[in-house]
């Protein structure tokens, strides 16, 4: 392995940054896939550290491992369906078990349990469905035995280091054009130093050169990875969202369901997401033989019913909101186009007087419609307001959640309408 330093690694990286985020920004929401032998016992995929399971007794759920046939299919399928772009799959959660027919990890799925190489399988599907595919690929390992004295032992590292970097060679090696490498838990050493995340991620981007690393090996890298919430950050970022707020791993469905997201709540963080420069990452936590839980299906279907009415909504290049830059009213949100010519506002609650007015708005747009068949709308200025008449009911079937579309010429004036009488630029609008 080539050694490099931290400062020619990062001018590298940074020299094909905008390249290589290039779909990524565009692409906006993406499947997480928790799943592993931790998905048996339907008490989280944290089981084994919290509940003080010794391994050789957590090891026996190897045996008992089966997902059914055409498992990844089914995820890739529901990713595909619902709108998503990319699917993310944990190959080595926490636990330490391999997914694939690792040589370095003999604890793996090929030798022990099914006898399948499952990130063949999740790899496959992600092409044929036609998604961009990640790898999810924990750095803290319970299973193996350096995994915890690394932390002081000198040789314990080098070899714990030296595994980590097989690993991950291999999943970068053996299944064709990987997209993202998701790593996570950078525990229990502190550094990147200690990780040495820069060779090793060096020797990685050379096997995929248009590889994205997220920020979970003690670097920045490309993306950053805000954890069950919304949080807007200073660069790209993915917000990794369970579906149902309380574990990643499987958990029963009849009792999740009371927690799962609706499809308006995903639409509502897909928003969010869209119009904070950053993209969202849903959670599933298949069933122990591999099935997608059944709460989130009909959610994620009604989502991509949308997204293939109103998907301009939210895919693409967007402007990045800030306080003050432009906005709905209290019952609808909105998304710009990057050349601020399109606003799209999403109306959560439809108004009952037949018309939606929108405040702040010093320019007249040159044209309103509804985004999901491109209807024309009628429309008026009322001083800054911008005042459409709308149906009687939300026009969208799937969510109720309805799209309307302003374009302008060029980029309009907004005040935020905060005060009344408005005052802009010493006038008084009314
Ligand atoms: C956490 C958890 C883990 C989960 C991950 C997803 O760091 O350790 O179980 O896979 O977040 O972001």
């Amino acid at each position: 392995m080539e050694l490099i330093t931290r400062r020619d690694y990062d001018a590298k990286c940074e020299a094909t940054k905008e390249e290589r985020l290039g779909w990524f920004r565009k692409a906006r929401y993406g499947l997480f896939i928790h799943y592993g032998l931790f998905s048996a016992p339907g008490r989280g995929e944290w089981l084994q550290a919290q509940e003080n399971i010794p391994i050789e007794e957590y090891e026996k759920l190897a045996s008992s491992f089966t997902p059914k046939e055409g498992c990844c299919d089914e995820w890739c399928a529901l990713a595909k369906r619902a709108g998503m772009k990319y699917a993310v799959l944990t190959t080595r959660h926490h636990e330490g078990f391999s997914l694939w027919d690792s040589k370095v990890n003999p604890y793996n799925s090929v030798n022990l349990g099914p006898h399948r190489d499952l990130v063949r399988e999740f790899t496959d599907a992600c092409r044929k469905y036609g998604l961009r595919i990640g790898l999810y690929s924990s750095l803290m390992d319970w299973h193996h035995p350096d995994g915890g004295r690394c932390a002081y032992d000198f040789e314990a590292r080098r070899r714990f280091t030296n595994y980590l970097f097989e690993l991950n060679k291999e999943l970068l090696s053996n299944y064709g054009k990987i997209d993202i490498l998701w790593y996570d838990m950078p525990w229990p050493m502190e550094s990147s130093e200690s990780w040495d995340s820069v060779n090793r991620n060096n020797y990685l981007r050379s096997l995929q050169p248009g590889l994205l690393i997220n920020n979970r090996s003690k670097m920045p890298e490309d993306f950053g990875t805000p954890e069950g919430s919304i949080n807007e950050e200073n660069r790209w970022w993915e917000a990794c969202m369970t579906f149902n707020g309380i574990s990643w791993g499987y958990i029963d469905s009849e009792q999740a369901k009371p927690y799962s997201h609706s499809a308006q709540d995903i639409l509502r963080m897909l928003r969010r997401c869209s119009a904070g420069g950053g993209n969202l990452l849903l959670n599933i936590g298949p069933t122990p033989d591999g099935s997608v839980p059944v709460e989130a299906i009909a959610p994620l279907e009604a989502v991509g019913a949308w997204l293939s009415e109103n998907g301009e909504a939210a895919y693409g290049e967007k402007v990045k909101l800030t306080p003050g830059l432009a906005g709905g009213n209290n019952i609808t949100d909105v998304t710009i186009s990057a050349d601020f010519k399109k606003y799209y506002f999403w109306n959560y609650i439809w108004p009952d007087n037949g018309e939606l007015v929108l405040g702040g708005y010093m320019d007249r747009p040159k044209r309103v419609y509804l985004l999901s068949d491109g209807r024309e709308l009628d429309f008026e200025m009322r001083g800054h307001s911008i005042a459409v008449k709308i149906p009687e009911r939300s026009p969208d079937r799937h969510a109720g959640i309805a799209v309307i579309a302003a374009e302008f010429d060029k980029k309009p004036e907004y005040v935020f309408a905060s005060y009344y009488p408005p005052i802009h630029n010493g006038k008084t609008y009314v």
